[in-house]
């Protein structure tokens, strides 16, 4: 084949073996066009030779095969984009808040976007605060939390970064179940001594994790039980909210999450008493103009945020379908697929107890000497799936935390599970052409292994 011709085919991201219609309907993005559509290859008049027409909305254009490959932006399967779903309803209300001269300090929409959140999650109070990070470190601090809080490895660095900034706390690292990626309620359990103050499990990749036996290892114990919920707006556990469970939940509303406030995020509790403290702790731990009740900080979410997230309340359901569709996509190719070195958790996608976000597709794979997530996540990449190697490597492998934490026993389950998983891209813009292309390149990378 010219090699020309064999550029235009992996400058659209498709084999050459399909032949040149293959390449119709493809989606290209043009420097200066912007989304374009493949619509026709022939040849041009004139000895012009080969020419690619794409349709950009009402504007048809012509490209030799040499012009597309300069002018044309392979398209790029990232994991997510940032869920923008009312833009006039959001200046609109920027513009109120603009008249109203309020920019933040519990404002307006501050008290508006947490009525609506409430509604939303179904919860009794919810606090937005400026990350999830911070909501954690809020919750720590206005609980009082002193001595060692069992969590896991195989999470955000987040969760371990906000337990490390709290006076008088140890984090105690357990390991994980295959089953769910979550905290493994028996080695919780295994793990409580007379020092133990809290347990903080983290529902990963926004699979809930064992809620029911941490939950009642908490209730016997006497423990505070605080989840970190971030990726987990959506999440419903038997019918009710996640972040309803336990004592408290953390939300993070980050660009990268399935609702976004750009920043963001919430604390969401059931008791009036934690939920004032919460509120004291991220303005400083003042009251009023002159008492200082607490050494708080600051985690106000201002007025800007509050406006975004209202708005994208408006835009999260379509979201939240349009991910379901592409996961169902994976699901459904990897059904007909033998790929025997990888496993996905078909159980949790099965499971009558929950209601997922589909936030993430993780799937394990196997190491052999061809193939392993490393040189899949390789591959995948120089076809322009970007995937990602979440969570690589565990808050326990990384050298930076060896100077402020003793070396922890091995905990084979994170440690495998943070070598082997890969998260393929969900996007809710992705449509089946997106779908189609993103299964082909995995097969294309598994099958040349
Ligand atoms: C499990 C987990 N915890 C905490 C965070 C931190 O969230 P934020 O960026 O809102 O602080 C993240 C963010 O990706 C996360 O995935």
């Amino acid at each position: 084949m010219d090699p020309d011709i064999e550029k235009l085919f992996d400058h659209a991201g498709v084999a050459a073996e399909g032949g040149l219609e293959a390449l119709l309907g493809r989606r290209v993005t043009h420097q200066a066009f912007g989304a374009g559509k493949i619509v026709d290859i022939g040849t041009g008049g004139q000895g012009q030779g080969l020419i690619v027409r794409v349709q950009f909305g009402e504007v048809g254009k012509e490209f030799s095969p040499d012009e597309f490959r300069r002018q044309f932006l392979r398209k790029q399967y990232v994991m997510n984009q940032p869920l923008i779903s009312n833009v006039e309803g959001f200046v609109s209300r920027v513009k109120d808040a603009f008249e109203r001269k309020w920019l933040t300090n519990f404002g307006h929409l501050h008290e508006e976007f947490s009525d609506a959140l409430r509604d939303e999650l179904d919860a009794p109070y919810v606090l937005p605060v400026t990350n999830a990070t911070f909501g954690l470190l809020t919750l720590l601090n206005a609980m009082e939390i002193r001595g060692e809080v069992i969590t896991v490895p195989f999470t955000f660095p987040a969760t371990y970064h906000a337990l490390f900034h709290v006076a008088g706390v140890t984090p105690v690292f357990v390991d994980v179940s295959e089953r769910n990626f979550g905290m493994d309620a028996e080695a919780a359990a295994e793990a409580i001594t007379e020092n133990t103050a809290a347990i903080l499990p983290v529902h990963v990749y926004g699979f809930p994790c064992d809620v029911d036996r941490l939950a009642s290892l908490a209730r016997e114990r006497n423990l505070p039980l605080i989840f970190d919920a971030a990726p987990c707006f959506g999440v419903k556990y038997k019918g009710t909210t996640i972040t309803n469970l336990g004592d408290a939940s953390v939300l993070s509303f980050h660009a990268t999450k399935v609702f976004t406030t750009a920043e963001g995020g919430a604390i969401v509790c059931r008791d009036r008493e934690l939920y004032e403290r919460c509120k004291l702790f991220i303005n400083f731990g003042i009251q009023g103009e002159q008492t200082v009740e607490m050494v708080g900080l600051n985690g106000k979410m201002d007025e800007l945020r509050c406006a975004l997230g209202l708005a994208n309340l408006e835009g999260v359901d379509l979201a939240l379908k349009r991910r379901r569709r592409v996961v169902e996509y994976y699901l459904e190719f990897f059904s007909r697929s033998d790929f025997p070195a990888i496993s996905y958790p078909q159980d949790l996608y099965q499971s009558q107890d929950h209601e997922l976000n589909y936030s993430y597709f993780p799937v394990v794979v196997e190491a052999s000497k061809e193939m392993d997530r490393d040189i899949l996540y390789k591959r995948l990449r120089e076809k322009g799936v970007f995937a990602r190697t979440y969570y690589y490597p565990t808050v326990i492998d990384s050298p930076i935390y060896e100077d402020y934490h003793p070396q922890y026993a091995e905990l084979p389950v994170a440690e495998k599970l943070s070598k082997n998983v890969l998260c393929l891209p969900v996007n809710p813009n992705f449509d089946e052409t997106d779908c189609e292309y993103i299964v082909e390149a995995l097969a294309d990378s598994m099958g040349s292994a």
